[in-house]
């Protein structure tokens, strides 16, 4: 149905420099595992066999992470290490790994944008690797997908924020339809403290459909000079439908220093059981 997923990677992470003024900010571990590879599980399993990632000046490393490395392979073959490859080998081999190089920072809207020629003319995925998504059962984007079966519309995933936190993220507004799925009538980037539309704060996993490229074409720049995919989906919304969706599960704002301790320990507790 949905084989392929964006992964928007090119930005500097500057939250959280000095880390990241050499690596990718996608490349920060969670326990053992960089962040993005968190994203390409929950890709995977949700169904999708196409990994399509916007990347930028100085991420290499991603590339080489989802690819062999043969030297290192050989040197621990037959050792009790090989085993912790075995998830990366796993979605080594589960998915194709394609790449495009987004030259400017003009904005989310912008990278997706990039993403176009590796997306082509369907319907497709993008994950925001810096916020980690759990759940017991499936994951955000498996859940997404599912409604998308139902509705064959573009779908945010939201969550309730506290009103002293809505000016971090893209807010929507609208009428619920159905138990935690709401259809859009206004959504709004990072507004201003005390002018949120409501609680309902975008989180980073989006079902797009193809049309939203034009969209995005026709999309002057808005908050804070960068092309938005908020102004994109709510030109949607207004031609057509944009859902939002309450998903099931936790989020860690793996951005912030704070979220990504959380996160750590969320799964480090998980991993190990303690
Ligand atoms: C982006 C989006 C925003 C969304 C957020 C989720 O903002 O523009 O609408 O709420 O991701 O993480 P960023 O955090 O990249 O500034």
């Amino acid at each position: 149905m949905i084989k392929k997923c964006l992964f928007p990677a090119a930005g500097y992470g500057t939250r959280f420099l000095p880390a990241t003024k050499s690596m990718p900010k996608e490349m920060m571990p969670v326990v053992n595992k960089p962040l993005i590879e968190y994203g390409v599980e929950e890709a995977i399993q949700a169904g999708m066999d196409s990994m399509c990632i916007v990347t930028g000046r100085g991420k290499h490393t991603l590339m080489d992470h989802f690819d062999k490395n043969y030297e290192l392979e050989h040197q621990i073959s037959g050792t009790d290490k090989e085993a912790l490859l075995t998830d990366i080998r796993r979605l080594i081999d589960s998915a194709s790994y394609t790449y495009i190089r987004q030259r400017e920072m003009k904005g989310l809207g912008h990278a997706i944008l990039t993403g176009r020629e590796l997306v082509g003319d369907e319907p497709f995925a993008v994950v925001l690797a810096d916020d980690l998504c759990v759940n017991e059962g499936d994951g955000v984007l498996a859940q997404m997908v599912e409604l998308y079966k139902q509705f064959r519309c573009s779908i945010v995933a939201v969550q309730e924020v506290p009103e002293s936190e809505t000016h971090k993220y893209g807010v929507i507004s609208g009428q619920m339809i159905k138990d935690d799925i709401y259809r859009i009538d206004n959504m709004v980037e990072k507004p201003e403290k005390g002018t949120a539309p409501s609680n309902l704060a975008i989180i980073g996993r989006y079902i797009l459909t193809a049309d939203i490229f034009e969209l995005i074409e026709k999309t002057e720049p808005g908050k804070g000079g960068e092309i938005q995919i908020t102004d994109a989906l709510l030109k949607q919304a207004h031609s057509g439908c944009v859902l939002a969706y309450k998903f099931k599960g936790m989020r860690f704002d793996c951005g912030s220093v704070e979220g990504y301790i959380e996160a750590t320990n969320y799964c480090f507790g998980k991993i190990y059981q303690v």
